[in-house]
C-alpha cells in the first residue's frame, strides 16, 4: 500500500518533470509561417470556392484519421516535416476558424494551392490566395499576435520565426504552358519569362523581408517535365517533357543567384535556397537508391502514368504508397516529402545554398541569449 502510494508519488513527481519540460520545449519552439501553393498548402482552399483542392478521400489516407486534410499529399507535406523538425505541432492553415489563441504562437499556413508568382498564374482555379493577398493576411496575423502577446513580443516572435516559400512552378504548368499559345507565351520567349518572374518573385522576398521576415527558406521548382501528369500528357515514351526541364533548368539557378544578391544587399544570410530540382532529380533518376518501386506512376490517378486528371475516389489506387515516389499527378508521396526535408535540414552545398537549415537554426540558435 503505501509502496504502491510511494511509487504513485513518484510517478506523478516525474510525469509534471516530463510535462514541464515538453511545456517549455513548446513555449521555446520557434514559429513557423507557410507561403506558396499546393506542395505546401495545409488546406486554405478547403475554405475557398475554387476546384483546387485536396478535401475528399483518398487524400489523407495515411493520415492518424485516414480523412482528407487538404494537403496534396496522401499524408504529410513538407511543412509538416519541417514542423516536427523545430518540435512543434503542424502549422494551420490560415482560414482555419481554430487558429485562435495560443495557437497563434505555432505560427500560420498561408499557403493556397494553384496560385504562382503572377497574379494571372492558375485564374482557372477562381478563388485562390494569391501572393499579394497571402503577404495581406501576414501582417493581419501579426496585428492579431500583437493584440495576444504585445508589439515587441509579436516582432520578436516574427524575426525569430522560420519562414518557408514555395511558389514558381504554377507559373509554368498553370500559366505559360497551359494552353497551346498562352498568353503569357506570346508575351515572352521561355528565357524572357524566366528572367521576369525572378524580378518579381525577388519583389515578394523583399516585401517578406520588410514585414518581418528573417529566416526564410526558398525552395525552387522541382524537375517539372518528369511529373506524371507531364509524362502522360506531354512525353512520347516515358522520358521528361524536354520543354517543361528547360524551363526548370533555366529558373532554378536564377533563383539561387537572385537569392545570393539580396542576401548580400541585405549583408545578412536572410534567405536559403533549396535546389528541389536536383533532389528531386536524385530519385527520379535512380528511384531504387530511395526505396521506391517507380518514380513515373503515380500512386492515384489515371490513364497513363495515372497521370491524367484528379485523384478521387474513381481513380486507380497504389496499395502501399511508400514505395511510390508521386502521389498524385503533380505531388510527392509522404515519403519523398520526407527525403526532400532531410535534404533542406541536413544537406551539402549542391542542395543548400549558401547553407543547410540545420546550419541556418542552429546560427541563430547560437546569438540567441
Ligand atoms: C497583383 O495584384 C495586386 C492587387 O491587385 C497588386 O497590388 C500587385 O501589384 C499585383 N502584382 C503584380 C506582379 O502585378
Ligand atoms: C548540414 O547539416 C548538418 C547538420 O545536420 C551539418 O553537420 C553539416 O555540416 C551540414 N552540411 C553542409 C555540407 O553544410
Amino acid at each position: 500500500m503505501t509502496n504502491s502510494v510511494a511509487l504513485a508519488s513518484w510517478l506523478i513527481l516525474v510525469l509534471s518533470f516530463v510535462m514541464a519540460i515538453s511545456t517549455t520545449r513548446v513555449e521555446a519552439a520557434r514559429a513557423f509561417f507557410v507561403f506558396g501553393d499546393s506542395l505546401v498548402d495545409n488546406g486554405n482552399n478547403n475554405y475557398l470556392a475554387t476546384t483546387a483542392r485536396a478535401d475528399s478521400p483518398p487524400y489523407g489516407i495515411d493520415t492518424p484519421s485516414r480523412r482528407p486534410t487538404g494537403r496534396f499529399s496522401n499524408g504529410k507535406n513538407i511543412p509538416d516535416f519541417i514542423s516536427d523538425a523545430l518540435g512543434s505541432e503542424p502549422t494551420l492553415p490560415y482560414l482555419s476558424p481554430e487558429l485562435q489563441g495560443n495557437r497563434l504562437l505555432v505560427g500560420a499556413n498561408f499557403a493556397s494551392a494553384g496560385i504562382g508568382i503572377l497574379n494571372d498564374t492558375g485564374i482557372q482555379f477562381i478563388n485562390i490566395i494569391r501572393m499579394y493577398r497571402q503577404l495581406e493576411y501576414f501582417q493581419e496575423y501579426q496585428s492579431r499576435l500583437a493584440d495576444l502577446v504585445g508589439t515587441d513580443e509579436a516582432q520578436r516572435i516574427v524575426s525569430e520565426a522560420l519562414v518557408l516559400i514555395t511558389v514558381g512552378g504554377n507559373d509554368f504548368v498553370n500559366n505559360y504552358y497551359v494552353v497551346p499559345i498562352s498568353a503569357r507565351s506570346r508575351q515572352f520567349s521561355l528565357p524572357d519569362y524566366v528572367k521576369y518572374l525572378i524580378s518579381e518573385y525577388r519583389k515578394i522576398l523583399m516585401r517578406l523581408y520588410e514585414v518581418g521576415a528573417r529566416k526564410v527558406l526558398v525552395t525552387g521548382t522541382g524537375p517539372l517535365g518528369c511529373v506524371p501528369a507531364e509524362l502522360a500528357m506531354r512525353s512520347t515514351n516515358g522520358e521528361c517533357a524536354a520543354e517543361l526541364q528547360r524551363a526548370a533548368g533555366l529558373y532554378n539557378p536564377q533563383l539561387v543567384q537572385m537569392i545570393k544578391g539580396l542576401n548580400s544587399e541585405l549583408g545578412a544570410n536572410v534567405f536559403i535556397a533549396a535546389n528541389t530540382q536536383k533532389q528531386t532529380n536524385d530519385f527520379i533518376s535512380n528511384p531504387g537508391a530511395y526505396g521506391f518501386t517507380t518514380s513515373k506512376i503515380a500512386c492515384c490517378g489515371q490513364g497513363p502514368y495515372n497521370g491524367l486528371g484528379l485523384c478521387t475516389v474513381a481513380s486507380n489506387l497504389c496499395p502501399n504508397r511508400d514505395v511510390y515516389a508521386f502521389w498524385d499527378p503533380f505531388h510527392p508521396s509522404e515519403r519523398a516529402n520526407g527525403i526532400i526535408t532531410d535534404m533542406i535540414l541536413n544537406g551539402s552545398p549542391s542542395y543548400m545554398s549558401p547553407m543547410n537549415l540545420s546550419s541556418l537554426l542552429a546560427l541563430d540558435t547560437a546569438t540567441r541569449t
